[in-house]
């Protein structure tokens, strides 16, 4: 039975599982980007992007950084450029979904190549690379559910430099806010002109759409937020060991008491269950849905079938987490 972590309405949208998984882990073959391999596979990718002198095609970008880059859900059209854009300001591309194509959003996703000095003197630049299939799939996911997301205030963490999942629940569902966000400072320069263009496109039907830098190891940050959001949501942010422990303090501190993280992340060796004993540690309720949604588990069947070179499960693949706070007795 396909469990459905939104299945059914009630006080807590996202918090009837019906037969989640547990995160018992599943050994997976050794996987270069956990551990203390992590930084090794940041640099390998980043390195791969500064060897790139000009990418004038978005599909040679995606592809040449990963071997396996998207679920192709959705369709990717380059759109003009606005007269204030500079000549490397990166290409603004309308991203359509394929299962629900009245919904579309335009994105700028790439301002160039990163510069090494960049690399160098900011912060983690694994979010300017590209749309990761995560952020893919739980924008996907946050259409499909889009009722779910009625009236709530949203945040998005580790957005990267689109924040395409965030910035696409403005465009199709009726929140009360969204705030989209990074700890990287070009990523979220990128996500505000994102948010200005789609806004001036008429684009979105929430109005209360924001960015900001948001760091998860930041006191200030989180401390600002506390208690605020119905949804808290990330895409593939669970392999950087030094920063996994924040990761989960500032998604139990950004909730409310009734609220649910969603955080859709590929297993990447056992980082996705280090992360899931530490949100059980810090007191939260974690339920783990391998497949809960039947298009994408069926695309995900296919690639293993059909792309054994390029689709590798373990650092494809998004499982998905809802976290939730555990009432208190008196309560239930
Ligand atoms: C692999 S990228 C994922 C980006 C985007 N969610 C996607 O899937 O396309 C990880 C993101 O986490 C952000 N990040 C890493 N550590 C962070 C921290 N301590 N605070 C805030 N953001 C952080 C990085 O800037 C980066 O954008």
């Amino acid at each position: 039975m396909e469990s459905n972590p939104t299945g059914s309405p009630g006080m807590n949208k996202f918090k009837d599982a019906r037969s989640p998984e547990t995160h018992v882990n599943k050994r997976q073959a050794p996987d270069s980007h956990c551990g203390t391999d992590a930084a090794r596979a940041r640099w390998t990718i980043l390195r791969q992007v500064l060897r790139q002198k000009q990418l004038d095609n978005v599909n040679v970008q995606s592809v040449s950084v990963r071997r396996f880059s998207s679920f192709n859900l959705f369709s990717r059209a380059e759109v003009p450029s606005l007269e204030s854009d500079g000549p490397s300001d990166g290409r603004w591309i309308e991203y359509r979904s394929a299962c629900f194509p009245q919904y579309s959003a335009l994105i700028r996703d790439s301002q160039g190549p990163i510069k090494m000095e960049e690399v160098l003197n900011s912060f983690d630049n694994t979010g300017n690379v590209c749309v990761w299939p995560s952020e893919e799939v739980m924008t996907y996911y946050c259409l499909k559910n889009r009722h779910m997301f009625m009236g709530s205030s949203v945040c998005e963490l580790g957005g990267g430099m689109t924040c395409l999942a965030g910035l696409m629940i403005a465009v199709c569902a009726d929140v009360k806010e969204v705030l989209l966000s990074d700890g990287n400072e070009k990523a979220i320069e990128n996500v505000r002109g994102v948010i200005e263009r789609n806004r001036q496109a008429g684009m979105f039907t929430c109005t209360n759409v924001s960015s900001r830098v948001v760091r998860w190891d930041s006191e200030r940050d989180v401390a600002a937020m506390e208690g605020r959001f119905d949804v808290v949501m990330c895409a593939d942010c669970l392999f950087l060991d030094q920063y996994r422990a924040c990761l989960v303090d500032a998604l139990r501190r950004l909730l409310r008491p009734d609220g649910t993280a969603l955080v859709f992340a590929p297993t990447r060796g056992d980082t996705l269950t280090e992360f899931c004993r530490l949100a059980e540690r810090a007191g939260l309720l974690v339920c783990r849905y391998d497949n809960y949604d039947s298009i994408i588990w069926d695309l995900h069947i296919k690639m293993k079938r059909e792309g054994k070179e390029a689709y590798d499960e373990n650092i494809h693949y998004p499982v998905l987490l809802t976290l939730t706070h555990i009432p208190s007795p008196h309560l239930l």
